[in-house]
């Protein structure tokens, strides 16, 4: 079951690395669910790690543009992702753990941060990145 479904009016920066990354995202995302859906824990401790591994390493890759870039909202942005780094790795940590679990509420979190930071906050470098010749 898709639980998030990429669409260009919804979700393109027009910076194509970062709607590339995007779409990966989205698909272990609705992976995650997929695997909170089997009711099997291991595949799910996999999917999680899978795609927290995939959001650290796009957010790095924005913020390697804003920074090579300055672009001047990047500490602000850069705050937003490290909010959701820190809440991911607190649950990763305690499912390994044994101490918590992820559920369809924890994959709905996630796909509510996406819903709301593509459009209101990653969107805003697309024209700036673009008038720089990244497109
Ligand atoms: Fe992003
Ligand atoms: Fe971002």
């Amino acid at each position: 079951m898709s639980l998030i479904t990429w669409t260009k009016d919804q979700f393109a920066t027009n910076v194509s690395k970062h709607d590339q990354e995007h779409q990966k995202i989205f698909q272990q995302v609705n992976a995650l669910g997929d695997a909170v859906g089997s009711g099997d824990r291991s595949a799910v401790g996999r999917q999680l790690d899978t795609l927290i591994t995939t959001v650290a390493q796009h957010f790095a890759s924005e913020e390697a543009n804003f920074a090579r870039y300055n672009y001047p909202a990047a500490a602000t942005h850069k705050a937003e992702h490290d909010k959701l780094v820190a809440t991911c790795l607190d649950l990763q940590k305690k499912f390994h753990a044994g101490q918590a679990e992820v559920t369809g509420e924890t994959a709905g979190f996630v796909v509510d941060w996406l819903t709301n930071h593509i459009p209101n906050i990653d969107k805003r470098y697309g024209p700036f990145l673009n008038e720089r010749g990244v497109a």
